[in-house]
This record gives structure tokens, sequence and C-alpha cells, in this order.
């Protein structure tokens, strides 16, 4: 509890940073000390998007920290929109363009705009992220814009600080009639973003585009005020209050972009060529803010099909968002949303959600174009894992043979939807992967949406889901009743090392009964390697390593433990499983065990709940669920 009133606390003393106040006399050697505070709005953001951190995977892929916690799986998209704020931070052209996102519905795009809104109002509390503003400033303009002309060259020079964009004509009136045009006087302020508050965080929204009124992003006139100025080009008749006037020095999110009219477009082209704002009577108005739109693919195709957009796809920055396609990053997707659901004491058996991701991102794959590349496997390779035939750098070419993959299938929504609708019931206290399998494909069946193609795809997918988990579920038993038969194993683990030992030694092994010489028993050896996919070729290798292991933990006077081995370890176990099954089959399935036998399930339950994250609910639907399945296989 302490740890929450300490966390408020500095919470609390961060967000409290002195609202700076003062002069512009005052707040030039602040600047000049620290030029960073200068910085345009696309260099800010792509410091605090770096300041949070980056890792670099052996691909040489880059990895950040600042979305890590909220999007999982779709790095390489993450990667394009850094690489975007990087060549506006650093002059570039391109930050004289939208950055555009569009891809498939619930693919992560509005996550990702809030998660650079929020860290903005984050950074801006921060030393590295402050940013300074004309006090009185309706779009809390940069105070060196006070810097006349002919002496920013010098700026730039001495001080390394690049001054861009004139006095808005609010403050250029201010600075002659209140301020005398003395630079000095004029006040300047510490800004904090926020979006609730309007402040270097817009966000537009576009409606019915016949009534939606331009006003919205550019401003308006105050018609209150006309009279008392006389004029509708006095700037004090004018209310600078449109989101792209709001989100100045910070950024502007556009949902749903290409349903707006064009006129707000141009508008919008406008601000990021030119970095101006057309408003009313006024000439431009400088804004520097960086602008974030987004959009389904639909529309996004009927864009890019339209002759008459052309001068605006120019002017973009495109971004594909596709749903991830990884197994494990989608699980944390249903993890992280499920929390927000708050499922109470309802228990998710292991593996339930694995098995929806499993389905959705199967959906999601377009068929393997490589021999011997089944869908699954690529599943499984696009996962990390290793798998028959494929490596990890295979992939590159593999998803080089694709052609819009993960723009399509199901989306992380439907799922969570599914699993919420049909599954989190009062009388439910655990969802296993079963249930969650038939809730998915009830969905399915029950949707209109969806055709018959579609159906009879999703059937195929179950099937395949189904086939997976069988194994899951197999094995999970599988270990779990090897804890009553360590003792066994480590029986077999002894025979196996000591015809490996005789075997890498080219000599006879000894029977301790009869006292006959025989040689290494080849066909004992290979079931246990074959467990593993260890090759025929492979298995001298195979064996020399695991001699090696053997070797090295008895010079340190220590005994191999078997179980630090993990694909011995899984040998013998699948080896001792096969040997035992029909003793497993016998336990699992009988309907009245007999006291030995009763004492094993409720070990192996026990051992379910302890160890692998079962309940005792879907600990027994487990056993129940795999001593159907071994019924099945003879
Ligand atoms: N790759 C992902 N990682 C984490 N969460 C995701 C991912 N893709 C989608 N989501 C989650 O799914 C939900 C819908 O995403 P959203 O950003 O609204 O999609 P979009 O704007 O693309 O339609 C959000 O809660 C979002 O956090
Ligand atoms: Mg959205
Ligand atoms: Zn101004
Ligand atoms: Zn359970």
């Amino acid at each position: 509890m302490d740890d929450i009133f300490r966390k408020i606390e500095a919470h609390t003393q961060q967000v409290r940073v002195s609202p700076w106040t003062g002069t512009f006399r005052d707040y030039l050697p602040l600047v000049l000390a620290q030029p960073k505070l200068a910085q345009l709005a696309h260099a800010r953001i792509y410091d605090m998007v770096r300041a949070a951190g980056v890792d670099v995977d052996d691909q040489g892929q880059e990895h950040y920290h600042f979305f890590a916690r909220e999007l999982f799986g779709i790095d390489e998209a993450l990667a394009k929109v850094v690489e975007y704020l990087k060549a506006a931070a650093l002059g570039s052209d391109v930050g004289k363009r939208i950055l555009m996102l569009y891809g498939p519905p619930s693919s992560g795009k509005s996550q990702l705009v809030i998660l650079l809104k929020r860290g903005l109002e984050t950074y801006t509390h921060t030393d590295a992220g402050a940013v300074y503003a004309i006090a009185d400033c309706p779009q809390h303009e940069n105070p060196l814009h006070l810097i006349p002309h002919p002496l920013r060259q010098e700026f730039l020079d001495t001080y390394g600080v690049y001054i861009e964009g004139e006095l808005c004509p609010g403050c250029a009136l201010h600075l002659r009639d209140t301020y005398e045009r003395d630079i000095y006087r004029v006040p300047v302020r510490r800004i904090f973003f926020s979006e609730k508050e309007r402040l270097g965080i817009g966000t537009f929204v576009p409606s019915d585009p016949k009534s939606q009124d331009i006003s919205e992003l550019v401003g308006s006139l105050d018609l209150a005020t006309v009279g008392e100025y006389g004029t509708e080009s006095d700037p004090r008749a004018y209310r600078f209050d449109g989101e792209l006037n709001i989100a100045n020095r910070g950024m502007v999110e556009f949902i749903e972009m290409l349903k707006a009219d064009e006129r707000f477009l141009y508008i919008l082209l406008t601000l990021t060529q030119e970095k101006n704002i057309k408003t009313g009577r006024f000439s431009l108005i400088y804004a520097d803010e960086c602008v974030i739109a987004h959009t389904n693919e639909a529309e996004f195709k009927e864009f890019l099909a339209d002759k008459k957009s052309e001068a605006l796809q120019d002017r973009m920055i495109m971004v594909q968002m596709p749903y991830n396609l990884k197994v494990s990053a989608e699980v944390k997707i249903y993890e992280k949303l499920l929390q927000r659901a708050s499922l109470g004491p309802l228990h998710v058996a292991p593996h339930a959600l694995e098995v929806a991701a499993m389905f959705a991102v199967l959906s999601r794959l377009e068929a393997p174009k490589q021999a011997g590349l089944t869908l699954v496997k690529k599943l499984r390779l696009y996962d990390g894992q290793e798998v028959e035939g494929f490596r990890q750098k295979d992939l590159k070419l593999i998803k080089a043979q694709t052609e819009r993959e993960g723009m399509d299938g199901i989306s992380p929504r439907f799922v969570i939807n599914r699993l919420s609708s049909s599954l989190i019931r009062p009388n439910t206290r655990c969802i296993n992967p079963i249930d969650v399998l038939r809730a998915l494909k009830d969905g399915f069946d029950s949707h209109g949406t969806f055709t018959r193609e579609e159906r009879e795809k999703c059937d195929h997918l179950i099937a395949d889901v189904r086939r997976e988990y069988d194994e899951i579920a197999k094995t999970d038993v599988q270990k779990a009743f090897f804890v009553s038969f360590e003792q066994e194993a480590l029986t077999l683990l002894d025979n196996y090392l000591d015809h490996v030992e005789a075997y890498l030694d080219d000599k006879k092994l000894v029977d301790p009964l009869t006292e006959e010489e025989r040689d290494p028993d080849e066909k004992l050896m290979r079931a246990i390697e074959e467990k593993v996919k260890v090759p025929e070729s492979g298995k001298e290798a195979f064996r020399n390593e695991i001699f090696r292991k053997v070797a090295m933990a008895q010079r340190r006077g220590e005994h191999f433990d078997y179980t630090t081995h993990e694909k011995l370890k899984e040998a013998i176990e699948k080896q001792l499983f096969e040997e035992r099954r029909d003793t497993i089959k016998l336990t699992v399935s009988t309907r009245n065990p007999d006291p030995e036998q009763l004492r094993k399930l409720n070990e192996v339950v026990d051992t379910l709940v302890r160890k692998e994250g079962y309940c005792s609910e879907c600990a027994n639907e487990l056993l129940k669920y795999v001593s159907s399945l071994l019924a099945r296989e003879k």
C-alpha cells in the first residue's frame, strides 16, 4: 500500500512542476541554455518516443518501449511511424506531409494516436519535454517568434537555435499596442499539453460534410465583438480556437480523415505543406504541428483510385497498420482488453486465450507458397518457433511472398466480443479452450455478416486449432503425470545415457544380469530422439552435445540434471508417455478408479492446479477431454 502512496506523491510532484511565468527577457537565457525548448513539434514527439528506450533485435528491427505496454506484435508498422517522425524531426520535407495510418478495423490505429497524445501530456511535464509559449497567445505560440528576422541567422550560428514562423495577428497587435514594440516585455509561460484543455493537442472528427463548419478547424469570427472593433480583420474580433489553432506546437489527430469534405482536406494540406493556417480575413498564420490521420482501408482504396486526390496523395506518408501476426502477442492483446473488462472471479483456463489467438492469427495469414509449409507451421514460425524444414531466417522470404497479409481476417475486437458475450455469464466460473472455440464458431454461424465461404474457412481453421490444442492438452496431462513418474524418467534417462556412451566410444554394453555383451540399442536411442525431431543425420551431434553436458556436470562433481536440457527433457517425457500411455489412458478414462488410480488422478489434478495455472474445474475438464482423445486413438 505504501507503494501506491509513494507513486501518487511522485506523480503529484511531477505535475506540480512550477508553472513558470516571466517575460521574454527572462525566457531568453532559459532557451539559450537549453535550445531543445525551441524544438519544433515533430522533433519533440520523436524525442519523446526515443526517450522511453529502444531495443534493437538480431534482425536490426527497432522496438520502442514507448509503445510496448499497449501495442503488441506490430513493431514493423511502429518503426515506420517512428521513421516518419525522425525524418521530420531532422527537418526533411517529410515533416511537410500528413502521416496517414490505414488498416483494417481494430488494428490499433486509434490506440497508437492515443499513446502519442497521452505521452505528450506527460512529456511536457518533464524537463526534457518542457514547452514555453507567449502567455496570452491563443495558439500558445513559440516566444522566439518575437526575434526579428535579421537576428535569426545569428541565433542559429551562435546558439544553434533555429527559428521559423511569424507572430500571429493577435500577438503582433499586442506587441505593437500593449507592449509598445518592446519584445522583452511580452509575457511568457510554461505550458503543459492537455487534450481536455485543448492545449497542444487537437482532434477532428468528420461529421455530415454539408453541415460541418470549417470553423471547427480554423476558428471563427466572434460576432459579438465585431461591432466593438469595427472590422472583421481585427484579430480581437476573431476566435483562434479551431482544432488546428489549439494544436499548435503539438499534434492534431484526424479521425476517419477521408470521410471529411474536400475543403477540410485542403486546409490540412496547406497546413502541412506551408505550415500555415488560412484563417478568415487574415494573412496566413504560422503553425507547427504534427498531423496524424487515420482511415479504414476501403475508403483509403477509393481515395487512391480517385484521380482528383492525387495532389493530396503526394503529400501524405502512408503507413499500413495491419493486424498483429504473432500468437503470443495476440494473447497479450486479449489479456489487456480482458483486464479492462473486469472479469471478477472468473477463471480463464490455460490455453483458452491461446486457442483464440491461434484462430485469429490463422484467419489473417495468407496461404504459404513454399512447398512443405502449412498454415499452422507458418503460424508457429511467425511466433518465433522452429518448425521442421524452416528456420527463422526463412521468414524474410516467406513474408516477401505475401501480398496483403494482416490486412484481412478476424480482429481482436471480434474475439473479445465473442468471449464476453457468450462466455462471461453470472454462473460461469471458468472458461476453457473448448468453450472458446465453440464461442468463436457460434459467432460465425450466428452473425449474418459472414458469407458461406467465410464460414467454411472458419470451420477449417477451428479444426486446425483444435488439432493443435489436442496436442497441447495431452502434453499438459502428460507433464502432470510425470510428477509421479519421476523415478521412471530417471531410469529411462540413465538407460539412454548408457547406450549413448557406448555408441560414442564404440564399445559394447554388458548386461548386468547375464553379463552378456551387446551392441548399443539404436532403436531405443532413435525412439527417444525422434520424439524431438532429431533427424538421423543429426543424431551424432545431438548425442555428442548431451554427452559433453554429462561430462561437464561430472567434472564439477554434480549429477547431470536432464530437466535443464529442454529438448532432452521433452524427449524423455514423450517417450515415457508413449510407454505408459496405456496406464495413463486407463487411469484417466476409468469410471471406477481403484484407490491407487484415484490417488494418481488427484495428484495430477493437484499438479495442474499448483504448477500449470488450472483451477480444479478446468483441470477436471482437461482430464475428461484427454481421456476422450486417448479413447479415440485406439
Ligand atoms: N497490435 C495491438 N496490440 C495491442 N492492442 C491492440 C492491437 N491492435 C488492436 N488493439 C486493441 O484493440 C482495440 C481496438 O483498436 P483501435 O486502436 O481502436 O483500432 P482502430 O482505430 O485501428 O480501428 C484497442 O483497445 C486496441 O488497444
Ligand atoms: Mg479507430
Ligand atoms: Zn500569437
Ligand atoms: Zn479454470
